[in-house]
Parts: structure tokens; sequence; C-alpha cells
């Protein structure tokens, strides 16, 4: 019987537990066995295996976070600790890996095909859907609408109470999250770290403040992605408090992000991947990622995914920012920006 194992790694993404079990019941669908190692990369190399049964996936999918772990492992870099994961591998019998993760750990995955003779293949989950090859990465839509939820939750109070708030976002140096999460909550404004060139502190104290002309009695809210601004968004808001004279509170959503449960957009995206995976390890695929492009299924080659930039939809970065021009044009009687 052909074995493979299968690893969450990185930061978790809500999606993660139904890809597993996509890829431990078409395993077993096809007589093939399937181990996982809890925490990622980490625990190959420690040798925390974890036997996986398609009776134990029952009722996992709708977890949020992953039940297998996963961790941060930076040294996986290394040559010593790749060729030591090798080693565990082959000592199991495994003869195809599934890294479900981002770009980091791709790269880890990459780094592991060179010293390691199985079969590699990465299945995307992050929720920052930052890589490169596929529409959409397992747990960004989640976050999308958690962080969609937060906000309108603060947008109520602010609302009450005709406040000015930054609210920061995840995504570590990519703006999906906030450029979603800024049109679904109808922002005023976002700042991410892909708009070029970026707005001056006076730009953005002048939008501030001709909004508060415009409509005095109303909130002002702006999405801003993390790691933009020195002291993050509590920084900026001291700084475009003392620009404007108008108190901007800072909202940080951090972790609340990553957690809570999959959508259903996640799951099945999570399922039709994992299925996929198991098909190209039986094709006898390697270094490849799966993806969804335009609602198929692709093969990508696992290097491109890290290696390239994935842009913005520049039609949705037009849009949100042309939202943002009219809002207090129309209050003065004009329909354009
Ligand atoms: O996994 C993606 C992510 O949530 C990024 O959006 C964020 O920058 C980072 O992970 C935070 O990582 P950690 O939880 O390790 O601090």
């Amino acid at each position: 019987m052909k074995k493979i194992a299968v690893i969450t790694s990185g930061g978790d993404a809500p999606g993660m537990n139904a890809c597993i079990r996509a890829v431990v019941i078409t395993a077993w669908q096809h007589d093939v066995e399937v181990i996982g190692f809890r925490h990622g990369f980490r625990g190959i190399v420690d040798d925390l295996n974890q036997p996986l049964h398609p009776d134990d996936m029952r009722l996992v999918s709708q977890r949020g976070g992953t039940f297998l772990k996963s961790s941060r492992y930076p040294e996986f870099r290394e040559v010593a600790r790749a060729k030591d994961a090798a080693k565990v591998l082959d000592a199991h019998d495994i003869s195809a890996l599934l890294v479900i993760g981002g770009d980091g750990s791709f790269q880890g995955a990459d780094h592991l095909a060179k010293y390691w003779k199985g079969q590699v293949i990465g299945i995307p989950g992050t929720i920052d859907n930052d890589l490169a090859g596929t529409d959409t990465t397992i747990g960004f839509s989640t976050a999308v609408d958690t962080a969609m939820e937060a906000i309108d939750r603060v947008r109520e109070t602010a609302e009450a109470m005709a406040r000015v708030f930054l609210i920061e976002v995840m995504g570590r140096h990519a703006g999906f999250i906030g450029l979603h999460a800024a049109i679904a909550s109808s922002a005023e404004a976002m700042l991410l770290p892909e708009l070029e060139p970026q707005p001056k502190l006076a730009e953005m104290a002048d939008a501030i403040l001709q909004a508060r002309s415009a409509f005095p009695d109303s909130s002002y809210v702006v999405v801003v992605s993390e790691n933009l601004w020195p002291g993050g968004v509590s920084g900026l808001a001291t700084n475009l408090s003392k620009a404007t004279g108008v108190t901007c509170h800072p909202c940080p959503l951090g972790h609340i992000q990553r957690g809570g449960r999959p959508n259903a957009q996640d799951r099945i995206l999570a399922m039709q991947l994992g299925h996929a995976a198991v098909h190209a390890v039986i094709d006898g695929k390697s270094q490849i990622m799966i993806g969804l492009e335009q609602e198929h299924v692709v093969e990508v080659p696992l290097h491109l995914t890290f290696e390239r930039d994935k842009p913005l939809d520049p039609r949705l970065v037009q849009l949100q920012l042309g939202l943002q021009g009219v809002n207090f044009a129309s209050k003065k009687g004009s329909k354009t920006a």
C-alpha cells in the first residue's frame, strides 16, 4: 500500500481541516495510506507523526485552525534540517508529502525536494491570498468575512459617536484582505502596500477634515494593512490626530482574522484542492502547487508560486478608490468626485 504524508505549515487558515479530510478520504479510496506530522516541518524533523484514518475525519471540516497543528520553523532553511526531514520521511516509507500552507511553507517544500526523492505537492492555505498561480487560497474568504464583520461592528459605534477609526487588518506584506475588507465594509479610505504612490499624511489628514466638514455627524473608517506604518495603526492614529485635531482611534483586528469556522467557500475550495492533490500524487506529479484559476483546478510549478508577485485585481482597486472619492462630493450636490 502506498503511503503519503500531510502537514499544515505556517500561519493556520480556516479550511485547513477540510483539506486534510479530503486528502485522507480520497487517498483511502485509492488504497493510499495517510499519516500526518503535527506542527508542520518541525513535526517531520521531530517525528511527531499521527496516523490519519477516514473515520476520524467525519466532523473536522467545521472547525477553524488545524487539528494537525502548525508552526513557524525558520530553521528548516538549513540543509541539515531538510536532510533530517528526508530521513524521517524515508523511515516511514513515505512516497509523497502534501504541504498545506503559504509562501514560506512552499519555499520549505521546494528546499526539501533538493534532499528527498519523494513527491512534493503544495496546497495553498493562507489567509493572505498572496500566492501566485491561484486566484484564491484556503482561508482568505473566511478572513475577509471575519474582518468585514468586525469592521461592521466598529462602524456601528463609530457612527453613533461620529468618530474616526483606523482599522488594521492582516496580510503580512499583501493588501488582499485590506482591499476586499475595505470594499465589503464601505470604508471611506484604505491604505495597502500595493498602492503607489502611498498617500502622504497631509493628504490623509485633508481627506478626514473634508469628510468631517461635509458630514460632521458621521463616522469615518480607514482600513489599513499591517506593516505599513512605523508603530502600526497606533502610530498612524497618533500622527493623524495631531495633524487633524480630530481624535483618530486605532483598532488592530489581529489574530481574530485567523480563527473561526471556515465559511462554505473555503470548505469547498479546501476539499477540491485536497482531492486534486491526491490525484496529482497518484499521477506521479511533484514540485507543483494545486491552485484554482477561473474556477478550474490547475497545477503550477511550485517555485513560481513564491518567486512571482501576485498583483491585486486593478478593477477592484479602482472600484474602491472611485467609491471613496464620491462620498463627500455627493453631499455638496455634485455627482463627480
Ligand atoms: O498567516 C498569515 C499571517 O496571519 C499574516 O497575515 C500575518 O502577518 C502573520 O501571519 C502573523 O504571523 P504570526 O501569527 O506568526 O505572528
